[in-house]
């Protein structure tokens, strides 16, 4: 009651009407990859317009969504975790629901509902538009759920709320689901088949979050460099498409350029690119434009041509090796960073050497590395015997870090004294005297905040660096 008063003091009859209305409060928190997070962002859209309004505080919500993620064993423990905390909640405010939302909710379906006696609510990430008669169904004192997988969802006429944002960078969500079934990884089984958004409703996001004033977007996707748009459907659909849908049709390299173009001013970054789809095309378009981040993401997994075979990742070392050739050539300063599995089954130690050896190759800018985390369903759990013992994983998951952190510190000190672009995001973590934001290639650096502000893009000389983080003064605004 308290938060109506005073907003409706700041004035506007406009702002009065939508809080008086909406009584309800949200609390949402999302676990595991950016698309949970672009996805609560659409959930709490939707949940806008029922009459929820979010709050950051667990306590006084009346309803509590938590966006799960399965992708290794632990991600799915810490959201048991979380449930034992809403428990111990609603013990105080008996009133409040909880629903599960994405990965986890796919996956488990009404186990969920069994397992976890304090859920009410299960709900995949194809079915949040049902979002609203679920709950109805709640608020009648029934359990709900929905775990459809959908053909061409893709929430592009949904304009998300934008949670805990810094006002500078958003995502924006491009296709969904995965077709390439990795044989460790369980998305495709969670998120269903791959399908891409319509370009003019991704443009049209992108020119709403320019004027709305931010500047700097990342394409979304489980592998954004496949997508396809001739009209809607799955992407495994296209070869049916009729001769005027694919000439028209609409890739990757071509919505990146479409998106620079549009809002030139707008630095662009997207990630995942997988090794296989990456085209010389998406490169090029890199080189074109120069608000399009000089960063790849392009997970590798294993440098073992046979790990590589039985992961089904479809492309060799060789050709992987051919493909960082092919970017350094032709936008020599770009930053590339990695995934990493340490201890798929069969893994030898020849075969973690190989990785090792690739890394070498690469000197990755930065990386996230893993322990292989049996998955049931996929085909690697099925078919293979999770038979590297686990203080192994663990051995050769060490030696990556290590030389990864040494490859990050010999990319981070190439830049000493040289003058970087940086966008400023937020106060650095460190010093409220100092402002945190990100160059091109994706490096955090930190200086002191003078006359700038949140949003400004500009010139800063490198004075210092950790292994990965730089250090420096700004010089003076970045005009293109
Ligand atoms: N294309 C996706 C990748 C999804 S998962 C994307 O957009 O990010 C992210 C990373 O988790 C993968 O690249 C892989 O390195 C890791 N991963 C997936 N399944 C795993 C498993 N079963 N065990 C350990 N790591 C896994
Ligand atoms: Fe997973 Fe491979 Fe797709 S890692 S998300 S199945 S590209």
């Amino acid at each position: 009651m308290e938060k109506i008063i005073d907003e409706s003091q700041q004035g506007t009859s406009l702002v009065l009407e939508q809080k008086t209305e909406n009584t309800r409060k949200l609390f949402i928190e999302s676990y595991g990859c950016s698309m949970n997070f672009s996805d609560s962002e659409i959930v709490a859209a939707i949940l806008l317009k029922e009459g929820y309004n979010t709050t950051q505080n667990l306590e006084d919500a009346d309803l509590v969504l938590v966006n799960t993620c399965s992708i290794r064993d632990k991600a799915e423990q810490t959201v048991r975790k979380r449930l034992e905390k809403y428990n111990a909640v609603k013990r105080i405010n008996p009133k409040m629901k909880v629903g599960v939302l994405g990965c986890m909710a796919e996956r488990l379906k009404s186990k969920l509902l069994e397992e976890e006696k304090i859920v009410d609510l299960v709900v995949g990430p194809d079915a949040y538009k049902d979002l609203p008669n679920l709950l109805s169904e709640v608020e009648d004192g029934r359990d709900a759920i929905n775990v459809l997988l959908s053909k061409d969802e893709t929430y592009g006429d949904i304009s998300p709320v934008r949670l805990n944002s810094n006002g500078v960078s958003a995502f924006v969500s491009i296709t969904r689901g995965c077709d390439n079934m990795c044989t460790f990884c369980v998305v495709p089984f969670t998120r269903g088949r791959e399908r891409s958004r319509d370009p003019q409703s991704i443009l049209e996001e992108v020119n709403d979050l320019w004027s709305k004033g931010y500047k700097e977007i990342t394409l979304l996707g489980q592998n954004v460099d496949s997508y396809l748009w001739y009209g809607g459907g799955l992407k495994k659909d296209f070869e049916k498409a009729s001769d005027i849908q694919k000439a028209t049709a609409v890739n990757f390299a071509h919505l990146l350029e479409l998106c620079a173009k549009t809002q030139p001013k707008m630095r662009i970054r997207f990630s995942t690119s997988n090794p296989q789809d990456l085209t010389l095309d998406v490169i090029e378009t890199m080189a074109k434009y120069k608000n399009i981040c000089d960063h790849i993401h392009l997970p590798v997994q294993s440098g073992s041509n046979r790990i590589l075979m039985e992961m089904n990742r479809l492309h060799t070392r060789e050709e992987y090796f051919e493909l960082i050739d092919n970017i350094r050539r032709i936008l020599p300063t770009c930053a590339i960073s990695h995934d990493i599995i340490a201890g798929f089954p069969t893994e030898t130690e020849q075969d973690h050497q190989d990785t090792l050896s690739l890394m070498e190759y690469v000197k990755y800018s930065f990386g996230y590395m893993f322990t292989y985390s049996e998955r049931p369903g996929t085909l690697a759990a099925r078919k293979m015997v999770d038979d590297v013992p686990e203080e192994v994983k663990k051995r050769r998951l060490d030696d990556i870090v290590q030389l990864q952190r040494q490859h990050s510190e010999i990319r981070t000190r190439a830049y000493l004294n040289s003058t970087v672009e940086v966008l400023i995001e937020r106060e650095s973590k460190k010093s409220k005297h100092e402002w945190s934001g990100r160059t091109s290639q994706n490096t955090v650096t930190v200086f002191p905040k003078e006359h700038y502000k949140i949003g400004d893009l500009v010139n800063v000389k490198v004075t210092d660096c950790t292994s990965a983080t730089l250090i420096g003064e700004a010089i003076d605004y970045a005009l293109d």
